[in-house]
Formats: structure tokens, C-alpha cells, sequence
């Protein structure tokens, strides 16, 4: 199985961007740890603090939500969230002998005894959606998603027992993946929708947001933009990712200075919510 790395939404910036195909569908996640984080990969432990404090104000004293993590591979935003763990931990983890050595088999029985062991400190429960069946497969079977789904919205419908699984969805949560999928994504989501879930999204600033956001306006949300704050999200790969990033941030005119000028992708953070709230240090995405 391949995953589709052009979105047509945004199939001329991700010309350069490095290809990760390979690693988002193997059995268990060791290459992912290795290959990401081996280009610093951050974005779920800077994203989690935000997340985490998004996740009380929605649920301000009521039930545990239920979040619904798109591009959620192989778990990693629940773990980050639910365990006292990072991604670079969880990397050294599975760069250990005995755990290279290991057969993918033996990786997931020890993963579910591993993430088992921990206090769950989340505020939320977890539902996952990749169109990658073995990450799924694999959050599913070591506990760290509750339910997932396999499934390419740019592509294509729900699935009636795929739309049953999403609509129970408090907040829907993405990091690291928009640019593989777009609006279209969110448009499938949201119409299956039995609440009104709060949209958390974390978003390389070479994608622009307004079509997503135009989406989620055709649905009654608002979007904003947290000022003055950006996320990072990994180092380059190579020289030709650094310049064309570069090349599309200057052409969107963003400026890159102390920021992805440095060698590091960096990534906004967008909150959609159905009502119109108080912006204090936010500004409203006009779609
Ligand atoms: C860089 S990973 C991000 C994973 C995780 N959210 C994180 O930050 O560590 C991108 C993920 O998006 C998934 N993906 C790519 N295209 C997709 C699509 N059309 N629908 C759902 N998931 C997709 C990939 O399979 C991969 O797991």
C-alpha cells in the first residue's frame, strides 16, 4: 500500500518537500521514530501543552472527551498526551538492540504492556483516522487509540461503521498532516458529525489554511489564528527542501527570519470552534 503524498490542494509546495511514504506503513513504528526523529521531529511534545489545554476548556468539568486525531499514524499525539512520554524518548525506546531486534510481532506485545504500565494522565480519549492500515493497526492493538479508522476522505466517503466511529468526536486534532490532506477531509468529517467537535489544527506555514477554513465556515465555525507564535516541527531534510520551503514562504510573503531561515519547519496553530468566542491574542482567518 502507498500512501498519496500530493494533495491537489497543495501539490506544487509539497514538490520539495522530502517523501516519508515508506515509513508511515510499516507493522510498527521504529522506522518512523528513527527516520523523524532523526530530523528532530517535534511537533506532537510542542503541540501537546496547547492541546492538553484546549482539551480542559472544552471539557470544563464534564465528560472525558473523546478526540479524533487525523493523520494520527501510529499513535503518537495519544501517547505524548496520555503518558509522561516525548517523541524523542519513545525514539531512544525503540532504538535500543533488543528492540531492533525484535520481531514486529514481539514489538506490539511488549508496546501494549509498555504504554499499559504508564498512569494515563490524558483528559481525553483517543480515536485515530490514517489512510495507513498498518499504524492503525498497531494504535489500535497497543491501546492507544480506543477505535480507529483506515480511510483517504480526498479520495473518498466514509464507510457507514467509519462514519459511526468519527461522529462520536469532542474535538478533531492534526498534526503533521495537513498538506498530505485538505479540505475535502474536513468537509467528509464534519458532515458526519453527531456534536459539534472544536477543530485543533497545527499547519505548516508553507500551506495556507483558507480553504480549510472556508470549509468549517460552510459548516457555522469560526477560525482563529494564534498570533505571534509558531510550532516547530522538524530540521530540512535536505538543501533542496530548505530553499524551495524558503522559495514558496517568501512568494506566500512570510517572513522566514529566525524561523524556517534557521533550518527549521515551523507550523501555525488554528482553532475552529462552531460559535464565535473571545479572541484575546488571536486573530479570525478570513476564508
Ligand atoms: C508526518 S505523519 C504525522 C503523524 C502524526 N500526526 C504526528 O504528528 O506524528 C503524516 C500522516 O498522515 C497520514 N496521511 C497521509 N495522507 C493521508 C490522508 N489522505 N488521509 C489520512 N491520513 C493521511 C500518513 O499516513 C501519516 O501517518
Amino acid at each position: 500500500m502507498r500512501v498519496r503524498i500530493v494533495n491537489q490542494d497543495y501539490g506544487q509546495i509539497n514538490t520539495a518537500k522530502a517523501n516519508f511514504d515508506e515509513i508511515y506503513v510499516m507493522d510498527d513504528p521504529r522506522s518512523y521514530y528513527s527516520v523523524l526523529g532523526g530530523l528532530d521531529y517535534l511537533i506532537p511534545d510542542v503541540a501537546e501543552p496547547v492541546i492538553r489545554q484546549v482539551l480542559a476548556a472544552k471539557t470544563s468539568g464534564g465528560k472525558r472527551p473523546i478526540v479524533l486525531d487525523v493523520g494520527c499514524s501510529y499513535g503518537i499525539n495519544a501517547a505524548v498526551h496520555r503518558f509522561p512520554l516525548t517523541f524523542d524518548k519513545l525514539r531512544r525506546r525503540y532504538a535500543r538492540r533488543e528492540m531492533v531486534e525484535s520481531s514486529s510481532d514481539d514489538l506490539l506485545r511488549l508496546d501494549a504492556n509498555y504504554f499499559a504500565a504508564w498512569p494515563d494522565r490524558g483528559v481525553a480519549g483517543f480515536i485515530g483516522l490514517d489512510v495507513s492500515e498498518p499504524a492503525i493497526r498497531y494504535a489500535k492493538s497497543v491501546g492507544l487509540i480506543l477505535d480507529g479508522v483506515v480511510a483517504d476522505l480526498e479520495e473518498s466517503e466514509l464507510s457507514s461503521d467509519a462514519a459511526r466511529i468519527v461522529s462520536r468526536a469532542d474535538v478533531i486534532l492534526s498534526t503533521g498532516c495537513i498538506g498530505y490532506l485538505g479540505e475535502a477531509t474536513f468537509r467528509r468529517l464534519l458532515a458526519q458529525m453527531k456534536r459539534r467537535p472544536w477543530v485543533i489544527s497545527f499547519v505548516l506555514r508553507m500551506f495556507p489554511f483558507d480553504r480549510i477554513a472556508q470549509a468549517l465556515s460552510d459548516f457555522g465555525y469560526v477560525t482563529e489564528h494564534l498570533d505571534g507564535v509558531s510550532f516547530i516541527q522538524r530540521r530540512f531534510r535536505t538543501r533542496d527542501e530548505f530553499d524551495h520551503t524558503l522559495q514558496t514562504l517568501a512568494a506566500l510573503g512570510k517572513d522566514t527570519q529566525g524561523l524556517e531561515g534557521e533550518g527549521l519547519y515551523h507550523a501555525d496553530f488554528y482553532i475552529s470552534r462552531p460559535a464565535p468566542k473571545k479572541r484575546r491574542n488571536c486573530r479570525s482567518v478570513s476564508s
